[in-house]
């Protein structure tokens, strides 16, 4: 078991290529790396083979059309790989998202089978011995070189850029989180990747309005593939199935009011007495409360349920401390393409300048009445409703 895994995290699958910039699209990496999956986890199967692919008909019918044509349409139940090939026409894009797909579904391996004691849950990587945030690192930086379309890749762990050879035209540049909530591997609390994609060379000096894709990985119960692209609409849902493919299950593109909140830096509300205030709005006004302190998960049930409010906000003593580069804009991304709104108290995050890469921000997600709520309540005014304060601020 361990072998194959082990096999995929040196990069041995990699095949060696001079044509590093090379626009054709090689081998998909689904093809490439059968990696554990298909080899052991089809011997650990219960169910037998019929329960290893959910057939399509059994799915739900796909609300979206693909924006880039009329021809093709994008459906539950697609592959990866079809789903990315009718969405987009750009190929280098498809492969970026393929090749973080593979580097996911190992995480996903190596968090389920790493072992926790003291401070570190640690893994296995050929002969050496890996914090499992360290290992997801790793495996990152090398899906984004192998993928031969990235330029620079910078991970929120060392947030230096590092060079992975991709053309600047046609090429982009990754920045992530390779383990949000590595701290709470050990409590069996869901833990994720978070991921956006820029055009070209540039992760400052740009907005999150400027992604062309993002992206998080949900390792929980299930483990998931959540993915926005700039030119499809929506957000989408792929479940990693017992043979190790991706397949789509869900898409969301409205999110809706629901009395559903997930408070984030509550210290905060010690010297922040707004953001105390809407606290205690929502807990007056019965909301449930939904929070487990990891962001992937917290963030991803207002796209799942399509509901609800995520909070993160700042006080004197208690600072921001939420990345914008590495989780707060590729997470807005992903909710304002599921048609929710965000906001850091006055504006969306996504027309928020990245200054640097370690630039830290408070932040809410959620429907659009909750974020009129929130920037009213923590501000005064919000941006997206002239007139009568509603909620917690009135
Ligand atoms: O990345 C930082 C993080 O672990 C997020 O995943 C999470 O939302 C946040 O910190 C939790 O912060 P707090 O414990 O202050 O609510
Ligand atoms: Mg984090």
């Amino acid at each position: 078991m361990e072998a194959s895994v082990a096999f995929y995290a040196r990069g041995a699958f990699l095949p060696t290529t001079s044509s590093k910039h090379s626009s054709a699209l090689v081998s998909p990496p689904s093809s490439i790396s059968p990696s554990f999956s298909s080899k052991i986890l089809k011997s650990s199967s219960l169910f037998g083979e019929s329960l290893r692919t959910v057939p399509k008909s059994s799915l739900k019918g796909s609300k979206l059309k693909s924006s880039n044509t009329s021809t093709t349409r994008c459906e539950i139940g697609d592959s990866l790989e079809e789903f990315l090939t009718k969405s987009t026409s750009d190929r280098g894009l498809i492969r970026v998202m393929l090749c973080m797909g593979e580097a996911l579904r190992t995480i996903s391996f190596k968090v389920k089978t790493a072992s926790c004691g003291g401070t570190a849950c640690v893994n296995s990587f050929g002969d050496e011995q890996l914090a499992v945030d360290v290992l997801a690192d790793k495996l990152l930086f090398e899906a984004l070189e192998y993928s031969h379309f990235c330029k620079y890749a910078c991970s929120e762990e060392v947030p230096e850029l590092q060079d992975k050879g991709g053309p600047v035209e046609g090429g982009f540049s990754v920045a992530f989180d390779p383990l949000d909530g590595s701290s709470i591997v050990d409590t069996n609390f869901t833990v994720g990747t978070i991921f956006g994609v820029w055009p070209g060379d540039k992760l400052t000096g740009v907005t999150g309005r400027d992604q062309v894709a993002a992206a998080m990985g949900i390792f929980g119960p299930r483990t998931t593939y959540v993915l926005a692209l700039k030119d499809a609409p929506g957000t989408h849902e792929f479940l990693l199935l017992d043979e190790g493919k991706w397949q789509h299950v869900k898409d969301t593109t409205e999110i809706g009011e629901g009395k559903m909140f997930s408070p984030g830096n509550l210290r905060a509300t010690t010297d922040n007495p707004n953001y105390a205030k809407l606290i205690d709005y929502y807990i007056k006004e019965k909301y449930t409360l939904r929070y487990t302190g990891g962001m992937v998960p917290d963030v991803n049930q207002i796209i799942v349920k399509e509901k609800g409010i995520f909070t993160n906000v700042a006080s004197p003593s208690a600072k921001a401390k939420l990345r914008l580069l590495f989780e707060v804009a590729p997470l807005g991304f992903l909710i304002e393409k599921a048609g929710g709104y965000s906001s850091d108290g006055t504006q969306s995050v996504l027309d928020k300048v990245i200054d640097n890469l370690d630039d830290r921000t408070q932040v809410a997600y959620g429907s659009k009445n909750e974020i009129i709520r929130f920037e009213e309540t923590l501000y005064g005014s919000s941006r997206l409703k002239a007139g009568v304060p509603v909620g917690a601020a009135a």
